[in-house]
């Protein structure tokens, strides 16, 4: 059966997200973007709305809204501000983890702080200077401590939220080489020798907070472990099949706000004699953002609802990010086109817009990842 229609909390959890976004996101994201100012009270003000833990059981303190509702939601957002979106993506990714991995103490220490806003944002640390793409060849070690505790040595880079999150899942080599012999690790923010790096000055998207992180000789008690030991690779490989659709929805979130800048501006700016609308060079631009903005929206919707039914996803979540990331960049650089030069100013939103959106086909692994994800699963079959 196919149904296009959206439930009513669907429909609550998306206008929430609209209403927020437009009254509340969009006013300074600019400003906020331009500063890097990181939007810590708006964090907050979205947890109150249910916004942190929309896929979150509600025993836990979550909204329990489901799949569909958290893209939607990030959809509705990511057209305001980018950089409060990803935050609150990562946020929610690591509450759904928590939840799907943790043991019940675990859950109840971390998941309703972070749902709640008393926690600003969760961060994911898999990343290293030494390995992005080739997340199973981290450096990073955990090794036991005489007391059956932890102790974490490395370095783990671009983590958002690195310098905000009252929790950081972690990921460290804890057996040998490869996907088999890493562990995930809670660790709570201010645990000691846990060291902040400097703040990165990123393309865009500058009001999210990027650091690295240094663990030196950090020591974490037994009950830190994530799932079992040396089963950690998989824990990030299913928090990030999630974790691309929250991004694949962000970036169309861009791209619809991208070419509705580039409609309005069509109708208003007039190129010999008539307006820039009339001319079908831009006509067919606008037509195929639209065209391809929806066919992204088909594929993040029908990959979260096989999540969202516990139904096998993985390379539906790679083709729908693939797909809506670039096609999300497509799209803001032919809203850039229909400006012309008001495009390459911050005078307009779209010079933000394509700003923010070209990191979309780079983190929560890149287009290339997903195609090998994708290509594998073809090949398997
Ligand atoms: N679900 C469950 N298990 C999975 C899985 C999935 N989607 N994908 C792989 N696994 C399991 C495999 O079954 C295998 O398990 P066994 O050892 O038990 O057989 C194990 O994981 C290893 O799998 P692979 O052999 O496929 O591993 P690989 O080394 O070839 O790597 C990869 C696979 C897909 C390339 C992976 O490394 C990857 O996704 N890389 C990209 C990393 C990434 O996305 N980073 C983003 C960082 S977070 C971020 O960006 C957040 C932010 O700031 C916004």
């Amino acid at each position: 059966m196919i149904d296009f229609e959206l439930s009513e909390t669907q429909k609550l959890i998306q206008q929430t997200a609209r209403d927020f976004a437009r009254s509340e996101l969009l006013p300074g994201a600019s400003e906020r973007e331009r500063k890097g100012e990181f939007p810590a009270e708006l964090l907050q003000k979205m947890a109150g709305l249910g916004l942190m833990g929309v896929n979150v059981p509600e025993r836990f303190g979550g909204t329990e809204a489901g799949v569909v509702a958290y893209v939607l939601a990030m959809m509705e957002l990511g057209a305001a501000c980018s950089s409060t979106t990803v935050t609150t993506g990562v946020t929610n990714m690591v509450a759904e983890i928590i939840c799907k991995f943790g043991t019940e103490e675990q859950i109840r220490a971390h998941v309703p702080k972070l749902v709640s806003g008393e926690y600003l944002a969760g961060a994911f640390a898999l990343t290293e200077p030494g390995c992005g793409s080739d997340a199973a060849s981290l450096a990073t070690t955990a090794r036991r401590a005489p007391d059956g505790g932890w102790i974490l040595d490395g370095t783990k880079q671009f983590i958002t939220s690195g310098a905000v999150a009252g929790v950081h899942v972690a990921w460290a080599r804890t057996g040998g080489p490869g996907a088999k012999g890493i562990s995930a690790f809670l660790v709570p923010a201010a645990t000691p020798g846990l060291i902040v790096g400097r703040e990165e000055r990123k393309m865009g998207q500058r009001a999210s907070n990027t650091v690295s992180l240094t663990f030196d000789g950090m020591k974490l008690p037994p009950d830190a472990l994530l799932g079992e030991e040396n089963r950690g690779f998989r824990i990030a490989m299913v928090a990030l099949d999630g974790g691309r659709l929250g991004v694949g929805a962000m970036a169309i979130g861009i791209g619809n706000a991208a070419l509705q800048a580039a409609i309005d501006y069509a109708k208003e700016r007039k190129t010999f004699g008539q307006r820039l609308a009339d001319h079908q060079a831009i006509q067919w631009m606008l037509a195929d953002s639209a065209t391809e903005l929806d066919a992204a929206r088909l594929l993040i919707l029908r990959a979260a609802r096989l999540k969202e039914l516990d139904r096998p996803f993985t390379r539906e979540a790679s083709m729908a990010k693939l797909f809506a990331t670039e096609a999300a960049n497509r799209v803001c650089s032919r809203a850039v086109q229909v400006h012309g030069g008001y495009g390459y100013v911050d005078e307009y939103p779209v010079e933000r817009f394509y700003r923010d959106c070209r990191v979309t086909t780079i983190y929560e692994g890149a287009s290339e990842i997903q195609r090998m994800v994708i290509a594998r699963s073809l090949l398997e079959e």
